[in-house]
């Protein structure tokens, strides 16, 4: 039997650590013939509640799970990882300001960073989904010199799996009719869903869609804002879906993209489309043995390149403050 892969989630007890667990062990992030073995990581406090998911882990008798570690020390649990979800952050509270926000998850992701640097497999690839993800995984992408840049990326695919669905409310088309969509940028409310590369059904999707104002208006401030709609739904910020999007972002990553289709991750910009170097931001990028690609030579309309540029300022923004602070 093959030697398990050591995933290790921080933020374990956390809700989307919760939604995100069960998806690992029975085997949806690698695939169905690969074994786990999870590590877990918590702050002090919360150590005890990843007891009792452990618990609830053991209790679904996973044919696939290893086995399961839990420590309150990055040393420890990134030892020997392969795949690292970087989940836990430190949320924005009431009168925090932007600076406290990247200095206080700076404390978080330098450490880890470090951790992984030190710890983990050459072959580590880390995901950061904890916000703000992707000047967190560039915090820690810089405290990790010895690991290549491109194996830290962040989060957009939740933006993507949200951009498929209203285009395919708009169009009538399933989501699985529809391909190469893009978000550009930061993992914010800046984000540019970008459907102008798109295909519905085998046809251009702004064509098909024909209504600038919808686009606009509707469809990407939707996009953009979906986070904070989940919240005022139902209370507590996305988990399941976010969970899910970890869930497909590793998958795509490690067993590839489909024929003629692309997806969205937030990885080091290497320069294309005009991205500053260095800089962790969404792109369009094929998949395939278990390396990603940015897909190049897309035209950028004047629509898009506004747009992309706004976002990519904002990044760029937080690296300086990030800079500022030492962090880099
Ligand atoms: P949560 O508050 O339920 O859980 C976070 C967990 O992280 C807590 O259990 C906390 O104890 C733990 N934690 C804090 N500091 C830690 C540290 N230094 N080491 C290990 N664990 C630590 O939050 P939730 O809902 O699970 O969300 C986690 C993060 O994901 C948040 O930053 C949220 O904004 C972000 N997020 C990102 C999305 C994306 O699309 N990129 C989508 C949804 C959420």
């Amino acid at each position: 039997s093959r030697t398990p892969v050591t995933v290790t989630v921080t933020g374990a007890a956390g809700q989307i650590g919760y939604a995100l667990l069960f998806r690992i062990a029975s085997g949806q992030l690698l695939g169905p013939d690969v074994p786990v073995k999870l590590n877990l990581l918590e702050i002090t406090p919360a150590l005890k509640a990843a007891e009792g998911t452990a618990m609830e882990l053991d209790d679904c008798a996973f044919p696939l799970l290893s086995g399961i570690d839990i420590s309150d020390d990055p040393n420890v649990a990134f030892a020997g990882t392969n795949v690292a979800l970087l989940v836990g952050a430190r949320p924005r509270t009431k009168g925090m300001e932007r600076g406290d926000l990247l200095e206080a998850n700076g404390g978080i992701f330098k450490p880890q960073g470090r951790a992984i640097n030190d710890h983990a497999v050459d072959d580590v690839r880390v995901l950061v989904v904890g916000n703000p993800a992707n000047t967190n995984a560039l915090i820690a992408q810089a405290a990790a010199p010895d690991v290549p840049a491109e194996r830290f990326t962040a989060m957009t695919r939740l933006d993507h799996n949200r951009a498929l669905t209203q285009l395919s409310k708009k169009t009538g088309a399933p989501v699985s009719e529809i391909r190469r969509l893009t978000i550009w940028g930061n993992h914010s409310a800046t984000q540019y869903p970008d459907i102008f590369h798109a295909e519905v059904a085998g046809k251009n999707a702004a064509e098909t869609v024909n209504d600038e104002t919808w686009l606009a208006e509707e469809f990407i401030p939707t996009v953009a804002k979906r986070g904070a709609a989940i919240i005022e739904a139902r209370g507590a910020s996305s988990a399941a879906s976010a969970a899910n999007a970890a869930v497909d972002h590793v998958h795509t990553w490690v067993n590839g993209t489909a024929e003629g289709d692309w997806t969205s991750m937030a990885i080091p910009s290497d320069g294309s489309y005009g991205v500053p170097e260095g800089l962790i931001s969404s792109f369009p990028v094929t998949c395939r043995d278990g390396r990603y690609e940015i897909v190049q030579g897309l035209e950028i309309n004047e629509f898009s390149r506004t747009r992309i540029d706004a976002s990519v300022n904002e990044l760029a923004e937080e690296r300086e403050a990030v800079r500022g602070l030492g962090l880099l």
